[in-house]
């Protein structure tokens, strides 16, 4: 559907030609003064040197033009040469009624739609999800939730880190537990056990001991390197275990994902990409790309308008061992041939930024992709506690998201006790709906590469720009439909009428630009534009609501016209929560 604001500026940029001047002063934006208009142009300010002429003298004459206009109920010139804009009520009132017709909600499908390997989540395989692996997955899921509205095809991959030096811990402190395990045993050529030789707890705790003392041990570590190495180059006990590793601990994480409300079509991990790397190394040399340094193999990626140094991308090590971008090298190389996407957008820690400056520049100087392909960096800041630091359990320890999330239900649960008695099986399963909003609206509602305090009490109250505020409204106005259709109305009788007060016009102003908001925050890959157009939506609702008695309201058409506004404003939320990755139940 044609945007709301796209009818104001053509009318805008008519009366500007009319009046002798360039069309392009028309330009419109939304007021910031709502106390004096709903929109307004600023063209005659800017016209007034080229036409050496008085800004309020242009701004009177175009007014004059628009005498009679069909979308304008006011145009006032004001000084000094402002033009202040007030909407038809018929035009805004039959404008919703078309959007609430609209099985888009008046967004438009793209019309070349891109293939769009989103790369996010990126937890590492045996070690338990942390907060960082948190905003990676509710902010990617975000996003290709908002592509996929739009109409591109989007392939989210939680490209799992499943090929580095842990594996090599855990293998190793294994041995040193249970040196007699099957796995071990060198001259061992028959199956191995289908069961796994430990559970997710015990994994989750082997890890982080194994990690602690390859720091203290130097010895230890060595033989966690050489383990890891073995197991690249194919040791068949070695294998075996990895696989009891992967099975276990993806079936974990999949439970993880799901509790948070995301998923992926793709489990593809760096050891998929292995294979590509002996072909493309080859090539690179072949090419003349890559050249020794060291004994490493290297690509340059620096280029002269660089302000700070860019380190060159290095491929092998002098001892021929790959490292993480060579893993990320191959997988482009993946992506390419399976799905040969448009766009690659990476959802990663923003420390890893100068890291994908190289990859990106590598793959492009060695052509892995193509002149058109995008590729993306999306940057990501850090969940700090309220002293400022990362977030942290109050032991200090690192936060489980697990944790986490039973922390902030239970948080939950305790205040919708409190606000009423819904039945305690309900409120439990309310808490969690409400729990997870609190959470990702907490994090999405900040622009994504700046870093913010987690802070549980502000995000998880009803008040205020926060997930819980958003469904309390939602809510709200299921309530009110529920009451109406219970006491015998029905939701398909009437249309969305003119508004009749200042806060009804307000509400029906922010739902036009619903398309949008919409199309930029996915543009920009700025979930945070979502949520401030819901809060502002919220808001603007909620004000009518205070003011309108809507089911006590005689006139039979008057009252169907506000069910109906209730219906779309509880859609447009509705939907614009589901791009943010979560829900609203039915009570709270
Ligand atoms: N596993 C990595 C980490 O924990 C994140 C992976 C990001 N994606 C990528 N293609 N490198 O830091």
């Amino acid at each position: 559907m044609k945007k709301f604001i796209d009818y104001i500026t053509e009318e805008m940029m008519a009366a500007f030609e009319k009046a002798g001047y360039d069309k392009d002063y028309g330009k419109v934006t939304i007021s910031n003064r709502p106390d004096l208009c709903e929109y307004q142009c600023n063209g005659a300010m800017a016209g007034a040197k080229k036409y050496k002429k008085a800004p309020l003298m242009i701004a009177e004459e175009v007014v004059g033009c628009l005498e009679g206009s069909p979308v304008f109920s006011s145009a006032q010139a004001v000084k000094p040469g402002f033009i202040n804009l007030k909407i038809q009520e018929g035009l805004l009132a039959a404008y919703l009624h078309e959007m609430q017709k609209d099985d888009h909600l008046s967004v438009d499908l793209v019309k070349e739609p891109k293939t769009i390997i989103l790369d996010y989540g990126g937890p590492n395989v045996a070690k338990p999800l942390h907060v960082g692996h948190l905003r990676s997955a509710i902010i990617g899921e975000s996003i290709k939730r908002m592509g996929r509205f739009l109409g591109h095809k989007m392939i989210g991959d939680v490209h799992l880190g499943d090929w580095g030096l842990q594996m090599g811990l855990i293998i190793t402190e294994l041995k040193e537990r249970q040196p007699d395990l099957v796995y071990f045993q060198e001259d061992y050529e028959g199956e191995y056990p289908k069961e796994a030789p430990f559970t997710i707890g015990e994994l989750e705790e082997i890890y982080p001991a194994a990690s602690a003392r390859s720091k203290e041990d130097e010895s230890y570590k060595e033989k966690a390197m050489a383990a890891t190495h073995q197991l690249q180059q194919g040791n068949r006990g070695y294998r075996a275990l990895w696989n009891h590793i992967m099975t276990v601990s993806v079936n974990d994480l999949k439970k993880n994902y799901e509790k948070l409300n995301v998923t992926f079509d793709l489990w593809k991990k760096e050891s998929d990409a292995q294979p590509y790397i002996p072909e493309m190394v080859e090539y690179m040399k072949r090419e003349g790309y890559a050249h020794l340094d060291n004994g490493a193999l290297v690509v340059d990626v620096k280029e002269e308008s660089d302000t700070k140094e860019i380190p060159p991308c290095m491929i092998l090590k002098s001892d021929g061992a790959s490292l993480y971008n060579t893993t990320d090298l191959a997988t482009i190389v993946e992506r390419m041939k399976l799905f040969h996407p448009d766009e690659i957008i990476y959802v990663v820690d923003k420390r890893q930024e100068l890291y994908f400056t190289q990859v990106f520049r590598c793959a492009r100087k060695t052509k892995l992709v193509e002149e058109n392909t995008g590729l993306y960096f999306l940057g990501f800041g850090t969940m700090n506690g309220k002293d400022g630091k990362p977030f942290k359990t109050r032991e200090g320890g690192v936060m489980r998201l697990e944790r986490l999330l039973a922390e902030i239900t239970d948080e939950m649960y305790k205040k919708i006790i409190e606000n009423r008695n819904v039945k305690d099986e309900d409120a439990r399963r309310t808490a969690e709906i409400v729990g997870l909003s609190a959470i990702k609206y907490g994090d999405l509602s900040n622009q994504a590469s700046k870093d913010y305090v987690f802070d549980v009490d502000r995000f998880t109250s009803f008040e205020g720009d926060t997930g819980p505020y958003i469904l309390y409204t939602i809510v709200r106005i299921k309530s009110i439909l529920n009451r109406f259709t219970q006491d015998g109305g029905s939701l398909e009788e009437g249309q969305i009428k003119e508004a009749v007060s200042e806060s009804e016009k307000a509400l029906m102003l922010e739902l036009t630009r619903f398309n949008s908001v919409v199309e930029n925050a996915f543009e920009e890959k700025a979930p945070h534009k979502i949520c401030g157009y819901i809060y502002d939506l919220a808001n603007d609702f909620n004000h009518f609501y205070h003011e309108t008695k809507i089911l006590s309201e005689e006139k039979k058409e008057q009252k169907a016209s506000w069910i109906h506004l209730l219906l779309l404003t509880r859609d447009v939320l509705e939907t614009s929560i589901d791009l943010l990755g979560f829900s609203a139940p039915e009570r709270m």
